[in-house]
């Protein structure tokens, strides 16, 4: 397939760049603001230090706010982006990427040409095609276990060798392996070293311990 100039080379690489910094992506459902700089400190702490912050809870844009003003040396995705009004807000926050579930034409164009790079969510081979004509060679694999797992994204590197992933949903401990393994597996996302149970505890230690388990498996 040729590539298609809309999409800037620059976008891939700065998608590379942040997907080959770290082995996973936590995905992170904020519900109170006051949580946002100790749940990130967590995880730093653990040994990640780029995050995904979904636009899922009221306070999402204000926890986004407070940890790229509190801890500027974490990277901030903003994910669960639905439309392009809520791409434009994540531009105005001036976030480091943005992460759909899905992606409809509307948010593969706005992608093209906005000043965030975007992580474009896909479930099947069609959808990788359709992100491919706009020039994406880096998606999301979404929700990943429920679409065939490990299994499913090596069968999608037949076709499309260059196409690289990110995959998410139902992803685990024990089953990053089986995902890292592939060739056409950047990195992984995943919510399990940030449960909710614990968030709500304030277990800001717990998750430290979590993510550090995370990490001495799954070094980058
Ligand atoms: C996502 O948006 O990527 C998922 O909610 C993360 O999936 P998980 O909670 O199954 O890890």
């Amino acid at each position: 397939m040729s590539s298609d100039p809309r999409l800037p080379q620059s976008h891939i690489d700065r998608v590379d760049a942040i997907c080959r910094s770290t082995a996973i992506i936590p995905v992170l459902v904020i519900e109170r603001l006051e949580h946002a700089v100790p749940l990130a400190k967590a995880l730093v702490d653990g040994g990640l230090d780029v995050l995904e912050i979904t636009l899922r809870t009221d306070c999402a844009v204000d926890a986004i706010k407070r940890i790229r003003e509190q801890l500027p040396d974490v990277t901030v995705g903003a994910g669960t982006v639905l439309s392009v009004d809520q791409y434009r807000i994540c531009e105005e926050l001036g976030v480091d990427f943005v992460v759909t579930p899905g992606t409809t034409p509307a948010l593969f164009e706005h992608g093209t040409a906005s000043s965030v790079p975007l992580l474009p969510g896909v479930a099947t081979v069609s959808e990788v095609v359709t992100g491919w004509e706009y020039g994406y060679r880096r998606f999301k694999f979404f929700p990943a276990e429920a679409n065939g797992g490990a299994k499913a994204l090596k069968s999608f590197g037949g076709p499309l060798p260059e196409a690289l992933f990110c995959p998410t949903g139902g992803v685990t401990v024990d089953n990053a392996a089986d995902y890292l393994a592939l060739p056409n597996v950047m990195c992984i996302g995943g919510s399990w070293m940030a449960p909710k149970s614990l968030i709500d505890q304030e277990d800001w230690a717990g998750i430290t311990r979590l993510t550090q388990e995370a990490t001495q498996r799954y070094p980058r």
